[in-house]
């Protein structure tokens, strides 16, 4: 067998965002600015961020809008500083490998796993016996999407490490059901302050797409004028701002805000609190509104621009969809054989 059975090459980043709905500062600071940072400081690594629209259609979703929303992630990407000249950026479901190496693992991966996922759990609620398939599966594609890379190292939110840990777990079954080196023991990286980020009108809720209130989030198209309103109606207490970073505890609304400026002012919690302690919410909330203007700004202009030009997103996503098939076409290939198939 020729097949390159240990892992010896490069680092290789992946991780993706499913299109199922604008942005949001949440998803910027919790994954997207990570991604930018581990690309601007680690230009040896391989890195691949896909779309990723096969996870999108396990929940209700609109057909007439998932082709936009895949170019407004993708928007998101290049707006947010992944450069697709060093990170390929891709839709997966244009790469058909992924879904293929999702079959081959399903039947290494068991259910009783699978029964234990927590995001499982939430989204399908007391009606699991209607849930789809695809919803139990989901975690199985993950591991799919991380697998035919071989990727080494993944930038997720806190929220995904369950499903990282399953994925490690099916690349140990495969490698030792099959007597095997093959895939590598993908590493979750979790950085930065903001890795979670909460509802702005509720300090203990993750800020999330789907949270029925506009104000509870800010998405990164939103203008200057909103982000300023949505910012001066967060959540906050009477209490003016604590001098240490533990008087924040028991504070949900308050350690937000203070999370979110440390995040996009790239400083530590304690730095912005050892600046603003004893001050106001009145004071306070316009300076993170300026500095959260002032951040975002450019980036919701390029993506305007983008989204004003589906044609220039579309070269992108085509070119990184050639880069992506090579290396998993590869993989599955490999795959394959390993596992004994004919040809
Ligand atoms: N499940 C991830 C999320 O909801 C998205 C995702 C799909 C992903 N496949 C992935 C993230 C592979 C990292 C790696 O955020």
């Amino acid at each position: 067998m020729d097949n390159e059975q240990t892992y010896q090459g490069p680092q290789r980043v992946f991780s993706g965002v499913q299109p199922t709905g604008a942005l949001h500062l949440g998803n910027y600071l919790g994954a997207l600015k990570n991604w930018v940072d581990m690309q601007n400081n680690d230009p040896g690594a391989e890195r691949l961020y896909g779309v990723v629209d096969l996870h999108a259609i396990t929940a209700g979703y609109e057909p007439e809008q998932l082709a936009r929303a895949t170019r407004e992630i993708a928007a998101a990407y290049i707006a947010g500083g992944i450069d697709p000249a060093r990170s390929a950026i891709f839709v997966q479901s244009a790469v058909s490998a992924h879904s293929e190496l999702m079959w081959l693992l399903s039947s290494m991966t068991q259910m009783g796993k699978l029964e234990r996922m927590t995001q499982f759990k939430d989204k399908a609620g007391k009606n699991a016996e209607r849930a789809g398939l695809g919803l139990f599966a989901y975690p199985v594609l993950m591991a799919a999407d991380i697998l035919i890379y071989r990727a080494t190292h993944v930038p997720v939110g806190e929220d995904q490490k369950q499903h990282l840990e399953l994925s490690r777990d099916i690349a140990a079954t495969f490698n030792a059901r099959y007597g095997v080196e093959f895939f590598p023991q993908p590493e979750p990286v979790i950085m930065g302050e903001a890795t979670r980020v909460m509802s702005l009108q509720d300090g203990t809720k993750k800020m999330s797409k789907s949270d029925p209130s506009e104000k509870s989030r800010i998405n990164l198209i939103d203008d200057a004028d909103t982000i300023v309103k949505k910012i001066k109606k967060a959540q906050t207490d009477p209490d003016a701002l604590p001098d240490s970073v533990e008087g924040l505890a028991g504070r949900a609304g308050a350690d937000n805000l203070v999370t979110i400026y440390a995040a996009l002012a790239e400083k530590t919690k304690a730095e912005v609190i050892a600046e603003y302690a004893g001050q106001g919410w009145g004071v306070f909330k316009p300076a993170l509104a300026d500095l959260a203007v002032e951040k975002l700004a450019p980036m919701t202009a390029r993506m305007s621009e983008l989204m004003a030009d589906p044609a220039q997103i579309d070269a992108i996503l085509s070119a990184g969809n050639e880069k992506a098939n090579a290396l998993a076409e590869k993989t599955v290939r490999e795959v394959r054989e390993i596992m004994g198939f004919w040809g």
